[in-house]
């Protein structure tokens, strides 16, 4: 047991996968995972763990924003030996060089997040993948005959912002794409010295407004999440 997560010691596996939202979590764990139990619900946020092709995997929520994803990993990492995270979420891109259903691999996250400075003196603007998850990811993809795209991604704290131009980090590291966790993350993996990644679907296109509707975004992520896990086999 953690402050925020209610599972028994030894109930949570050594690779997480970790998408935002726990009904996500929740339909995953349901499609892909067998015997799978659902061994936290604290605040709403599930984790379930079971086994994808006879490997014990935790699916579980980080919640939105770097605040949540900190919170979450932090103690995943430190009170349940986990050793990999996976991050799986969505994105908007800041440019039509991005096409809606793309999966970007995060090399690196640039942030205006004070999280890893004043978390852990880590005084960089911008946060690499940690271990070798990235990698498993990418050589995973090649066999899958999946097109991935490796490329840096702005982890912003804001969503709703009155400036319609590139926030200036997202330029100065050439990021394709925002989301909102994968700075967090990255920071507390780097720290802890643990394995930490991040797979985004590309579900909006920002400057033409163009969106993954409602009805599409389930079955949309799926070759997301069977790329996740089928790269946690090889961890
Ligand atoms: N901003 C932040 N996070 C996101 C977005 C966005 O436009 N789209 C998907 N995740």
């Amino acid at each position: 047991m953690s402050i925020h997560i209610s599972a028994p010691a030894g109930s949570i596996a050594r690779t997480v996968l970790l998408p935002g939202d726990p009904l996500r979590a929740k339909y995953m764990a349901e499609r892909f995972l067998q015997n799978s139990q659902l061994v936290s619900q604290t605040r709403n946020i599930f984790y379930y763990t079971g086994t994808y092709k006879d490997k014990p995997i935790t699916i579980g929520a980080s919640g939105m924003g770097c605040p949540s994803i900190g919170i979450y990993s932090y103690e995943l990492y430190t009170e349940y030996d986990v050793d990999n995270i996976i991050r799986i979420g969505t994105c908007g891109a800041y440019s039509t060089d991005l096409k809606l259903f793309d999966l970007v691999n995060v090399d690196e996250a640039a942030s205006e997040s004070s999280f890893a400075r004043y978390a852990w003196g880590i005084k960089d603007e911008c946060i690499r993948h940690q271990g070798k998850a990235f990698k498993h990811i990418k050589k995973t993809a090649r066999k899958m005959n999946m097109s991935l795209l490796n490329r840096n991604v702005h982890s912003s704290d804001i969503f709703y912002r009155k400036s319609k131009k590139i926030p200036k980090v997202a330029e100065a590291y050439e990021c394709v794409a925002v989301e909102m966790e994968a700075f967090a993350l990255f920071a507390n993996a780097e720290h802890l010295e643990k394995t930490a990644a991040c797979l985004l679907t590309v579900s909006d296109i920002i400057p033409t407004h163009e969106k993954i509707s409602a009805d599409e975004r389930e079955k949309s992520l799926l070759p997301m999440m069977e790329l996740a896990l089928e790269a946690a086999l090889r961890m």
